[in-house]
């Protein structure tokens, strides 16, 4: 099946945001709310053993894989859409001494280069929102898992549709225009096959990382000159405006963040 233009565009647009310059300065190469302590809790909760093989879907920079490899001994496949992040995670998991632990791969989550049952968990953090066709990257998680595996994400939320305003934010970052409600997201997995859901709120997270990226706005603000060369052509004060306004809806609780798990049925 062949993508639409359009959610051509959408992942190519998050791909391209996610390595850039910008991103890695503001956030790092953990690219999610909650960082590796929220890494850790979905770990747990999945119960990852050292046998498991887990998959790490939009992987990013690897961070997530690596750390998974290092604190449960599983083995992590990590899949990103940009290659770019995809040498980047290889890079970051032969610095950590996990390489043996990991591998990863270019590709797109509603395609994913697997078999059947590959897979005895598999987890994706703050990318699913970004999938133009959730129904479908649903369908490919449970397909790639066997019968009892256990899916874990952590994503973006929205309690409905959002201010006006707002529309600028999403614009900025196109790819959470995707942004479902929690409850949404559920329906999906149970659609795709999944059932004992579990859903946690994980709001706190988000306002957590938004408060630093505002941090470090401002720093940059006062180092603009030093700091020109990675942002290129970022307009700082269009960035604070959009990082306060993104404060301003989680407060209202118009965006949050969430821990979505559930198991994969017997008949899929
Ligand atoms: C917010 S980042 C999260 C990265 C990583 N999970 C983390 O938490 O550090 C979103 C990632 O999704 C990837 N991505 C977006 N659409 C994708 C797709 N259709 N298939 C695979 N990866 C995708 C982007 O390249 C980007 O690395």
């Amino acid at each position: 099946m062949l993508d639409r233009s359009s959610d051509r565009e959408i992942k190519i647009c998050c791909g391209t945001f996610y390595q850039s310059d910008f991103v890695r300065v503001f956030l790092g190469d953990v690219l999610h709310p909650g960082g590796l302590e929220l890494t850790r809790h979905l770990g747990d909760l999945l119960e990852l053993k050292p046998e498991d093989k887990v998959l790490d879907i939009a992987c990013g920079r690897g961070a997530s894989a690596a750390y998974l490899a290092e604190t449960f001994g599983c083995h992590v496949t990590g899949l990103d859409y940009s290659s770019e992040n995809v040498a980047a995670a290889q890079a970051h998991a032969a610095t950590r001494h996990v390489s043996h632990l990991t591998n990863f791969r270019e590709g797109d989550a509603e395609r994913l280069p697997f078999d059947d049952g590959s897979f005895d968990a598999v987890i994706s953090e703050c990318a699913y929102c970004t999938f133009p066709n959730k129904v479908q990257a649903g369908s490919e998680m449970a397909r790639v898992l066997h019968a009892g595996g256990r899916v874990g994400l952590t994503d973006m939320t929205v309690s409905g549709p959002l201010p006006s305003d707002a529309q600028s934010l999403l614009t900025w970052v196109a790819c959470i225009a995707g942004c479902c409600t929690a409850e949404e997201y559920v329906s999906g997995l149970q659609k795709a096959g999944f059932s004992r859901m579990f859903l946690e709120d994980q709001t706190q997270a988000l306002l957590d990382m938004v408060k630093i990226v505002r941090g470090k706005l401002s720093m940059a603000a006062l180092a603009a000159g030093f700091l020109k060369s990675a942002l290129g052509d970022v307009d700082l004060s269009e960035a604070k405006r959009l990082a306060k306004l993104a404060a301003e809806l989680i407060d209202a609780g118009s965006v949050g963040y969430a821990l979505i798990m559930g198991i994969r049925e017997e008949q899929s």
